[in-house]
């Protein structure tokens, strides 16, 4: 043990320093204040190869009532009192997580993300996300190494720029997912505001505080993926680690077709885009007979936003208009695409087939 925490104090000296501005002794794990034992806290016991697992950490970021039971406590000399340290293992039991907990082993202190190896299995460690040196509670990134520019490896600043290192470029991105770093390019057609303020200047539907671009003190004109993924409940820790709602997201969205419109199913769009300003077809003339359907039931055959808009971005057209392949298809020429006429003055034009239903084109 002594061999090790020498082994552990001497490579210290050359522990990787990811960047001038954040310098190691600002992390809060390493302030004796908080954390008394230091490096021993965590590294007496365990596996250096694969990062140590979410155990190291739920020592005290876990839930409280099982360290009781299994008749631990926290750390010796660890006493966060009048903390509130967060349960961030609870968000971990939930239905939509990131795999922390459930892909062991897979990380290793010497990997480079985003990965180049397709083979190389997915996974999402704690320490993938948050570097045990750095972290503060202004910056829960701060270490976290970012895209390689030449020799220069620098630290990310952005919380999108971490989300990269796993849903951009990664050789071994599932089948199902796309690039997120080119969904949200700035120089895509529309795409929503998270690295920059967005294109559209009529977003008529918008809630108080966001505008389509700052103006007043109080405008917020850019979001972040963690507006829309992480836990259900505000209550909750912050961060993408869990949530009851597909896809990591903050509240429900529903994709399908054929259903009808309720306050439930597009919550999430709701949060930001008012509901009866969608419904009264204040921008698209023909939201709500597709939105709501026209059928008997209560308009059961109404289609989700998401048949006509991407989530992020779209890389072709305006307005975040990206078909959904599985309910839209070609129309009876062959020809499936979204023309604007004019900018703002919402018009256009639709060519594609849809329920049976031939565009060639159906304008607006
Ligand atoms: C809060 C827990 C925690 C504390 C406190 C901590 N470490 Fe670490 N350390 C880790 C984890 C977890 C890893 C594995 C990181 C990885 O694999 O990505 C690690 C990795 C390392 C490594 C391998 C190189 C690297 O940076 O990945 C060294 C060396 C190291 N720690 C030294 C120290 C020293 C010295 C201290 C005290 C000044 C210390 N650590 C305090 C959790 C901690
Ligand atoms: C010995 C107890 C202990 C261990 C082990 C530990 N932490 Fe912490 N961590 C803390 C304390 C205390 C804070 C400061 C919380 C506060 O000030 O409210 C903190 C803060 C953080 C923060 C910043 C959030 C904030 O609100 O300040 C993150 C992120 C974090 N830890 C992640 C981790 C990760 C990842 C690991 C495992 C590699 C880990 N911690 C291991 C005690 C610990
Ligand atoms: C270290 C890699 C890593 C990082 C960094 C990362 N993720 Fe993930 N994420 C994963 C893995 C692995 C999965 C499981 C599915 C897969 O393999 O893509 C996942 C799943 C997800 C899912 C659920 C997808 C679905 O449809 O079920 C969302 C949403 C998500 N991540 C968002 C984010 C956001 C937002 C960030 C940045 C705050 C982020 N991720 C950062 C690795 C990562
Ligand atoms: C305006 C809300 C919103 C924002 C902001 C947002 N997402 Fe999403 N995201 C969604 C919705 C809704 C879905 C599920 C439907 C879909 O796949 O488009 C989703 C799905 C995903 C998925 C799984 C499906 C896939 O296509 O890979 C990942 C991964 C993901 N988002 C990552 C991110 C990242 C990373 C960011 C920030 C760079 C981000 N999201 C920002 C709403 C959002
Ligand atoms: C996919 C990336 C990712 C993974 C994996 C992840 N986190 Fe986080 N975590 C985040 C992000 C993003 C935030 C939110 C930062 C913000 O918005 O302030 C966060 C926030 C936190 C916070 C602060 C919560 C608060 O409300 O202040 C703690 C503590 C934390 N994470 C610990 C952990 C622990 C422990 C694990 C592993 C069991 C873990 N995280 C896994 C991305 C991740
Ligand atoms: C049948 C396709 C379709 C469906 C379904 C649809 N939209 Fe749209 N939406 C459009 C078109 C086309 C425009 C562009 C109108 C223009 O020319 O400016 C648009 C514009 C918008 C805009 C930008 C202008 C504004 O109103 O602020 C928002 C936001 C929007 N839609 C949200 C939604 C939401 C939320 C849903 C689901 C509840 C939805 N849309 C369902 C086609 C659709
Ligand atoms: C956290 C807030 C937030 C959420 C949640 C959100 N949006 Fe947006 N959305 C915005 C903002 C801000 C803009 C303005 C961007 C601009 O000015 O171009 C916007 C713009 C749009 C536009 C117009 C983009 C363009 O370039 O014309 C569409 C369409 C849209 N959102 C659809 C949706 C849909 C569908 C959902 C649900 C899946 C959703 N939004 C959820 C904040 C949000």
């Amino acid at each position: 043990m002594n061999f090790m925490r020498a082994f552990i104090l001497a490579s210290f000296l050359v522990l990787p320093s990811v960047s001038p501005a954040a310098p190691v002794r600002s992390g809060v794990h390493l302030d004796r204040q908080t954390v008394p034992q230091g490096c021993s806290t965590c590294h007496l016991k365990f596996n250096f190869k694969a990062g140590g697992g979410p155990e190291t950490c739920i020592v005290c970021h876990g839930d409280p009532s099982r360290l009781k039971q299994q008749n631990r406590s926290m750390p010796k000399g660890f006493a966060p009192a009048g903390r509130d340290m967060k349960n961030i293992e609870a968000e971990f039991t939930k239905p939509y997580r990131h795999p922390s907990f459930d892909v062991r082993g897979a990380h290793s202190g010497s990997e480079v993300l985003p990965e180049t190896d397709p083979r190389a299995p997915r996974h999402a460690d704690c320490v993938d996300c948050h570097n045990p040196h750095y972290v503060s509670s202004d910056n829960k990134f701060a270490g976290i190494r970012g895209k390689r520019v030449g020799n220069l490896v620098s630290s990310i600043t952005q919380e999108y720029e971490l989300c990269y290192r796993c849903h951009a470029e990664s050789a071994n991105l599932p089948g199902r997912f796309t690039n997120k770093r080119m969904e949200f390019n700035v120089t895509n057609p529309s795409y929503h505001p998270v690295e920059a303020e967005g294109k559209n200047t009529a977003v008529v539907s918008l809630v108080k505080p966001y505008k389509e671009k700052k103006v007043n003190a109080g405008d917020v004109a850019t979001i972040t993926c963690g507006d829309c993924h992480g836990s259900e409940s505000s209550a909750s820790p912050r961060g993408p680690h869990g949530s009851l709602y597909e896809h990591i997201l903050v509240d429900n969205y529903s994709t399908l077709d054929n259903q009808p419109e309720t306050p439930y199913a597009y919550a999430l769009c709701y949060r930001c885009h008012n509901r009866t300003s969608i419904l009264g077809n204040e921008s698209f003339r023909y939201h709500a007979l597709h939105i709501q359907g026209t059928g008997g039931l209560a308009g059961a055959n109404g289609t989700s936003c998401y048949t006509c808009h991407n989530s992020h971005g779209s890389i072709d057209n305006r307005y975040l208009i990206r078909f959904n392949p599985a309910v839209v298809y070609p129309n009876s020429k062959g020809m499936l695409k979204f023309v604007e006429k004019g900018v703002a003055t919402f018009h256009g034009e639709c060519y594609l087939s849809c329920h049976g239903v031939d565009h060639d084109p159906k304008s607006y």
